[in-house]
């Protein structure tokens, strides 16, 4: 019998996208569906900008109240297929009709509701899931709710749940007061969510799911360690009989050289040294770059914070420029790394570039154009970036973390695609930009690389295998 799940999560491609989770989102389902006859579904809040840019192709199915707390709430329930999977969207115009998806001041109740309202739409979209998949804490309530306020019917006691997490490091973590005004929630069930006096959304995930997993093999590992796990370890470590963890892939339709509109020129893996070429030029032009195709040119594309290892790059950018490299860097993120790399280019004209801001279409132009590819993260669940860059033919160095770890391998070791460290200081990046650059110098061997680097398979296909496999599982 065909299976049915049911993804709930906070963003997804193409309706709203913030960062790694909203790719994964948008790809997986349709991945899944592609191989097996799993009847896969998507349901995501109906955030403004999703009503305002996308209402033409979304219908509207039918509408419910309901309750969370002393609140009685308007819940809409609208539908769309995209790439043969059905999407529902969950509206309430109070909590959704925002700028953004994330950063209210009442995004515990936004969330909440919208989890209980996931919940109580299924009879009325008629679609009672085998395997209902939640992603991050802001979905961390449907698995907490099914076996709490939803225990009793036969319906939702056979639905079974996998929980992912994408980041350990967002937890969802509020006062204890508000577990019943605002989760809906009595102090029986309290000791499910609590931790270290807080509510925390995500370790109550951890603790009722049926199957746990993580975006890495290894950092399914690394997150037993404190190191890693922001304070959840022992919870960790107590439900580790059902931890699994999983390769994220790209959507390879999404991000191709070879169709990719925003690029300056279209290459594949027979034309990328003249397509790549082209690119940089007229990237480096359109940066104010000096006009060199054989200097070699590194990217950054992060957020401009600690744990992307944002600290140690700003030690090592001005060695890594003076040793003759430019430098790009493409992101947002805290104040003094938004003004240190602004200050970065200020202090090297022609050699560096910074824009400070989160732009789809420079960062495809990037990694179109850029030689190498900097990620020098603290801790990486998966990292996409890495991958897309590969699949663009821009050569990642990478430290050994996580996602990182599993799918960048140093090719001074033999067949490699890329360069990667272990060491987290300035000096660990520098001496892999050095190893790099002189690869890089040594064109026929540089142009192998190249060629390896993009013809590592990081489609969704294999992981695809993966989920189907565990699904079957549960
Ligand atoms: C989070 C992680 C990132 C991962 C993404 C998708 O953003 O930080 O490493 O690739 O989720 O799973």
């Amino acid at each position: 019998m065909t299976k049915k799940i049911l993804f709930v999560a906070s963003e997804a491609a193409p309706f709203v996208v913030t960062g790694g989770l909203g790719d994964v989102i948008g790809a997986l389902p349709a991945a899944i569906m592609n191989k097996s006859d799993m009847d896969v579904r998507v349901v995501l809040p109906f955030y403004r900008d999703i009503s305002e840019n996308h209402m033409s192709e979304i219908e509207y199915v039918c509408y419910t109240y309901v309750s969370l707390g002393w609140r009685n709430q308007y819940s809409g329930i609208f539908r769309t297929k995209y790439k043969n999977v059905t999407f529902y969207f969950i509206d309430n115009e109070y909590y959704f009709k925002r700028d953004g998806c994330y950063g209210h001041f009442d995004d515990g109740e936004r969330f909440a509701f919208f989890c209980k309202s996931v919940l109580e739409i299924l009879p009325l979209i008629d679609f009672f899931p085998d395997i209902i998949h939640a992603h991050d804490w802001q979905s961390a309530l449907v698995p907490i709710y099914l076996r709490t306020l939803f225990g009793d019917s036969e319906n939702y006691r056979r639905i079974r749940t996998a929980f992912t997490i994408h980041n350990i490091e967002y937890q969802g973590k509020y006062d204890l007061s508000i577990l019943g005004d605002v989760f809906s929630l009595s102090d029986y069930h309290g000791g499910i969510v609590e931790w270290n006096g807080c509510i925390n959304l995500m370790k109550g995930a951890i603790e009722v799911c049926d199957k746990l997993l993580t975006v890495s093999p290894t950092y399914a590992s690394e997150i037993f360690s404190p190191f890693y796990s922001h304070g959840l370890s022992p919870i960790i470590e107590k439900n580790s009989g059902k931890l699994g963890g999983i390769l994220n892939g790209i959507d390879y339709e999404t991000y191709n050289p070879k169709t990719d509109m925003s690029v300056f020129r279209q290459f594949d893996e027979t034309t990328f040294e003249n397509g790549k070429r082209e690119n940089k030029l007229l990237l480096q032009h359109m940066f104010g770059l000096t006009q060199n195709a054989d200097i070699p040119l590194i990217a950054v594309i992060s957020r401009l914070v600690n744990h992307k290892g944002m600290d140690i790059l700003a030690e090592a950018a001005d060695r890594i420029i003076s040793g003759g490299a430019q430098l790009a860097v493409l992101g947002t993120g805290d104040y003094n790394y938004e003004d240190f790399f602004y200050n970065l280019a200020r202090r090297h004209p022609g050699m560096a570039y910074t824009e400070l801001k989160f732009n789809p279409d420079t960062a495809r132009k990037m990694y179109a154009a850029s030689d190498i590819f900097l990620m020098p993260s603290k801790s990486e669940p998966c990292g996409l970036a890495q991958m897309i860059a590969s699949r663009y033919g821009s050569v990642p160095i990478v430290r050994a973390t996580g996602g990182l770890y599993d799918s960048i391998h140093d090719c001074s070791l033999g067949r490699g695609n890329g360069f990667t460290f272990s060491g987290y200081g300035s000096g660990d990046i520098i001496d892999a930009v050095n190893r790099a650059k002189t690869l890089y110098y040594d064109k026929e061997n540089w142009r192998a690389l190249v060629k390896e680097v993009m013809k590592t398979d990081f489609s969704w296909d294999k992981s695809a295998g993966h989920y189907i496999n565990t699904y079957n599982s549960m």
